[in-house]
């Protein structure tokens, strides 16, 4: 084989997949064959989730065994409770995701494979209790129950974060950004877990791997930039002038550009955006929009960079009342199913991942002891 070096993996096809699709050979991006188009008009981020894991959309009493279970397994483990409540209030709720997954795969590990989709809907059931655990402990003193009455992921988050059910409209766009960030081929976090299977590792320690790797800025914290970017301005002109100077300054705008989508829009962009818009009519923030539709015209125009997942979905969830400092943490409730699909098929069919590389490091020289340097 040609040794060439390709920075950053770029192009490099790594292993096969059927998991997903992510616009390449004109196949648009889909989930085992459908399309997200199609997955966010009709379906529950629980039928999708089931999709990914088990390979094919549920049928109903499928669907209702599998929901049953999720809701079923809400609860948290009260030495985890301890865990959270050590956890400064002041931490980044990345790092209480991550340690939440850690602790839990500590008390509840799996300990063969045979379990791997027990676990697999133990996290999923848990992650968003996790976090508004510790958030409430910390903000209110209260220790809240993780449990709710509502089945769908989405409405159980907005449940516990605001203690009311949420409204119907709120729900639907959590879900459907739910949906548009379960899952996306191997993107750096889902790399990130496969490498880590790829060991025969368990499944909490490709888990919290993979929530690291998701929480840089260029991956899924960016999510949480862009909106502190948006926040920033109070119109559209005001964000036009800075954004121009912020690319003059050679500044990266957060929210724009990936490694895919680069000739093409990110297919994913288009449906938040859609849901961004109708939520801001609903709930008065038509300015927030504005300024959120002239970043984006300014950076296509100025750089040709297209807006990401995370541009868009950044003003969806700030208008549905959640803390901006949640908004990686969201990603992770969602992309935990895309993740857990390809640790289930890394497992099945892949091999130790361990690449190499060139030396490029100081030439063979002699030792010298401590005392004589
Ligand atoms: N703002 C300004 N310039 C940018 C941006 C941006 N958001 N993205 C890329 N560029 C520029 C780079 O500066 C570089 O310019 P140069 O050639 O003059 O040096 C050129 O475009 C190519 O950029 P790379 O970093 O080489 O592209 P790569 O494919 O490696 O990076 C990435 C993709 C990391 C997503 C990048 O576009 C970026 O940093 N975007 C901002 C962070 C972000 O939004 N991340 C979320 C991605 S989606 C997701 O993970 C869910």
């Amino acid at each position: 084989m040609k040794n060439t070096i390709i920075p950053g993996l770029a192009g490099v096809i790594a292993d096969r997949t059927t998991i997903s699709t992510v616009g390449k050979s004109g196949l648009g991006l889909s989930y085992r064959g459908y399309s997200i188009e199609e997955l966010t008009k009709e379906a529950d981020f629980e039928e999708v989730a089931y999709l990914l894991l088990y390979g094919e959309l549920p049928v109903k009493s499928e669907l209702d065994a599998f929901r049953k279970r999720l809701t079923s397994l809400r609860g948290l483990p009260v030495p985890l409770k301890s865990i959270l409540e050590q956890i400064p209030a002041g931490a980044h709720p990345m790092d209480v995701m991550r340690t939440g997954c850690s602790a839990l795969g500590a008390m509840e590990p799996e300990t063969s494979e045979a379990e791997q989709l027990k676990c697999v809907e133990r996290l999923l059931a848990t992650l968003p209790g996790m976090l508004l655990y510790w958030h409430h402990f910390h903000t209110s003193g209260k220790r809240i129950e993780t449990v709710s009455d509502e089945e769908r992921l989405a409405c159980h988050f907005l449940n516990l974060l605001h203690g009311k059910s949420p409204t119907k409209e709120a729900c639907n766009a959590v879900n459907v950004s739910f949906i548009i960030y379960a899952e996306h081929e191997f993107n750096a976090s889902t790399f990130s877990a496969r490498v880590t299977t790829s060991t025969r590792t368990d499944y909490h320690s490709a888990i919290t791997a993979a929530i690291g790797t998701l929480k840089g800025p260029l991956h899924g914290g960016a999510n949480e930039e862009a909106m502190k970017l948006i926040d920033r301005f109070s119109s559209p002109d005001e964000a036009e002038k800075e954004i121009l100077q912020m690319l003059e300054r050679k500044e990266r705008i957060m929210g724009f550009g990936h490694r895919v989508y680069k000739e093409q829009a990110d297919p994913r962009s288009d449906i938040i955006k859609a849901w961004s818009k109708k939520i801001a009519e609903d709930t008065g923030h038509e300015l927030l929009y504005q300024v959120s539709e002239r970043i984006e015209e300014v950076v296509l125009r100025e750089k040709g960079l297209f807006a990401n997942v995370d541009f868009y979905s950044a003003s969806l969830y700030h208008m549905c009342g959640i803390p901006t400092v949640m908004f990686t943490p969201l990603f992770v409730f969602a992309r935990a199913a895309g993740w857990s699909a390809h640790i289930i098929e890394q497992r099945a069919t892949g091999r130790l991942i361990r690449p190499t590389a060139e030396y490029i490091g100081p030439k063979p020289r002699k030792f010298v002891p401590v005392e004589k340097r």
